[in-house]
């Protein structure tokens, strides 16, 4: 099949009037900005003359640079090229849009400009703002889940250490090296028993209610379809509400549609749209949300605000997938879109009716602000939006490094201090085991701030013999009883975005405390060495709740890296493991 393939593909470029190798040394040559989209423009004139030459060319390229399996190569770009040729069909190729593909793709034109907006706003700030106090109540339990990955199609016995993105399913009739246990494995996505357990262990936990920050399709980029998407949507969510008697308060992950990533603008030339992947959350999330939200997942994007039942507290969930670098839809108007599918102007709406209203909101995202995957400009608008209504928004939570990480936000991002810390984003680890010991949060918060008082991880340990028997989850650390004494934490006082702000000084002083921290991102699993620069730059991520302040300085070794990422390991420092096996990484393997 696939020498055919090759041969018919041969066939058509030469009709094109574009060689395979041509492509292929235009790809090695991208060495700066112009040589880059120099390639972009000879890709173009491959999609202009139709969406199969451009596939055939790009798995060629994928094939040749051995990158991948074969097989990985041509599902993947089946499933993505078509997007990026009509994006190439749509813009020019020297415009900001081409330029910021080629940061999307391949690391080069890298910038942290923003282009300037202001977001529109209904009022202003009150001057004498509603204060939330405290009344030393016992607090609340509330648990965040993320990542989960499911793979439906998770094998017993089926080999471990394959040579694809992720393993653990019937690629080969050979005799496995590595046969996959029953509950997980480093290589592999959640079994459905690894996630059956987590569930009946949060449960036990008892809280008041969970917040689930996405991500439940499995890494298989070059597989998924539709059919298996919704079935995997729809699968977790009736196994959420089998297990967990309190209600859950769900965001979607970019994982969460086929092709991965793919969230279309609604405004988009074209017929494609994501509206099934926010038709079966609509439908899977109402027992949760209520008729009103999941209306507004249908026509939001997958978005919506909600009350908490019987809490002075609104949950606001959005679609961080619209500001996403990686999602290529973005990418196909030389006009710049300040705010695609009005994700930021719902925000706004909502917040300004839960100010009115004087409820405390908290924001549900999968894609934390900060890392160097998300665009700089829609970073920048929603931080304006933050800076704003600082006052309502008293938590804000994501997924998708699969990491134990937080992010803090400022009033002035160049004066970094405990008393310019206006918020924080919480990063929760994930359930996968393919970024470290399976985990998830439990907070303690204030039931009438509802500021978080602790913050505790629960994790599996996927090396401990007993594993494969049955996962046991214990607590790995309290924030609170760790991070607490090193800046002197009065007892009443809540886990603040000052605290954490505190925290990083401490962590940037005693290199103790900071490789204590490097330990549980990964909760002792594959932990990475971290030293020198390294520590400067993870404490600058810290203290960057906005992209264009994080020190990801995307260089060549960025390239390096994502090609390694095609077996995602957990100590791999950037954000290609949470894009799994993307068009990214085919062309950065050409260095
Ligand atoms: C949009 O959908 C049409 C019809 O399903 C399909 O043929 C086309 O390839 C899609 N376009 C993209 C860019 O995915
Ligand atoms: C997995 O496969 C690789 C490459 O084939 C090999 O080097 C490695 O030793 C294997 N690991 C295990 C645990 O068998
Ligand atoms: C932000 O901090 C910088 C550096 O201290 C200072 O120069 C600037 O005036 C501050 N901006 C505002 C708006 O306070
Ligand atoms: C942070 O540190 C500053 C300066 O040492 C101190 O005034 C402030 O109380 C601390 N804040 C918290 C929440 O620990
Ligand atoms: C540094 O951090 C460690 C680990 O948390 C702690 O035990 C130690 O007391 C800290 N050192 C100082 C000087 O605060
Ligand atoms: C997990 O178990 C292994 C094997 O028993 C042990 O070496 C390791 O320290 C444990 N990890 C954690 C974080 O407890
Ligand atoms: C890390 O930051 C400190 C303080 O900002 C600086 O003195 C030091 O040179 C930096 N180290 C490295 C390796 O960049």
């Amino acid at each position: 099949m696939l020498p055919f393939l090759l041969w018919v593909g041969q066939l058509l470029l030469f009709a094109v009037g574009v060689s395979t190798d041509e492509l292929l040394t235009a790809l090695q040559n991208t060495d700066d900005c112009s040589s880059c989209l120099d390639f972009l423009a000879t890709l173009k004139t491959v999609a202009l003359s139709g969406n199969d030459p451009f596939i055939i060319a790009f798995t060629q390229l994928c094939i040749q640079l051995d990158v991948a399996d074969p097989d990985v190569c041509t599902g993947l770009v089946a499933r993505e090229g078509p997007i990026l040729a009509h994006d190439l069909r749509s813009i020019g190729t020297t415009g900001q849009t081409a330029r910021r593909l080629c940061d999307a793709l391949m690391g080069q034109c890298v910038s942290k400009a923003v282009n300037p907006f202001i977001v529109p706003l209904p009022k202003s700030a009150p001057t004498q703002p509603d204060v939330l106090r405290s009344k030393g109540r016992p607090p609340l339990r509330v648990v965040h889940l993320s990542d989960v990955h499911i793979d439906r199609m998770y094998t017993v016995g089926a080999e471990a250490n394959c040579t694809k993105p992720i393993c653990c399913r019937d690629f080969s009739t050979q005799r496995p090296t590595v046969p996959a246990g029953p509950n997980g494995n480093a290589q592999c996505d959640s079994p459905i028993s690894l996630a059956d357990s987590m569930l009946a262990e949060i449960e036990r936990i008892g809280p008041d209610f969970s917040i689930f920050t996405g991500d439940v399709v499995e890494h298989d980029t070059w597989l998924v379809t539709r059919p298996e998407a919704t079935d995997a949507l729809v699968s977790f969510n009736e196994e959420m509400a089998r297990a967990l008697s309190a209600p859950v308060f769900p965001s979607l992950g970019n994982h969460d549609s086929a092709p991965d990533n793919a969230f279309a603008r609604t405004t988009s030339h074209t017929t494609n749209n994501s509206n099934w992947v926010y038709d079966t959350e609509s439908i899977g999330w109402e027992r949760w949300i209520g008729p009103n939200a999941a209306s507004q997942v249908k026509h939001i994007s997958g978005s919506y605000s909600v009350q908490v039942p019987g809490l002075k507290l609104r949950t606001v969930a959005v679609n961080t997938q619209m500001w996403y670098k990686q999602n290529y839809w973005l990418y196909d108007s030389d006009i710049p879109q300040p705010d695609p599918n009005g994700i930021l102007a719902f925000m706004v709406k909502a917040l300004q009716a839960a100010e009115d209203a004087g409820d405390p909101v908290w924001i549900i995202g999968h894609i934390p602000l900060g890392k160097e995957d998300t665009l700089p400009d829609q970073s920048n608008y929603y931080d304006q939006i933050l800076q704003r209504y600082k006052n309502t928004i008293t938590g804000q939570f994501f997924g998708h490094s699969h990491k134990d990480q937080f992010e803090i936000a400022y009033s002035n991002y160049s004066e970094q201090t405990a008393a310019n810390a206006v918020g924080l984003g919480w990063i929760a680890p994930a359930l996968t085991p393919t970024s470290g010991n399976p985990a998830f949060k439990v907070y303690d918060v204030d039931p009438d701030t509802f500021e978080i008082m602790d913050a505790k991880v629960y994790f599996t340990n996927i090396s401990d013999p007993e594993f494969q028997i049955a996962p046991t989850w214990e607590l790995y650390y309290s924030a609170r009883d760790t991070y607490g004494p090193l800046v002197g934490l009065p007892p009443s006082a809540p886990l603040s975005p000052a605290f954490w702000h505190n925290l990083t000084e401490v962590f940037a002083v005693n290199d103790t405390a900071f490789q204590l921290f490097n330990t549980f991102i990964t909760r002792g699993a594959d932990v990475g060495a971290c030293s020198g620069a390294c520590v400067n730059s993870t404490i600058c991520d810290m203290r960057a709740f906005r992209s264009q302040d994080n020190c990801d300085t995307p260089a060549q070794g960025l390239d390096l890296r994502r090609r390694s990422s095609v077996r995602a390991t957990g100590v791999s420092k950037d954000s290609a493991e949470c894009e799994g096996f993307g068009l990214a990484s085919i062309l950065s393997g050409a260095f």
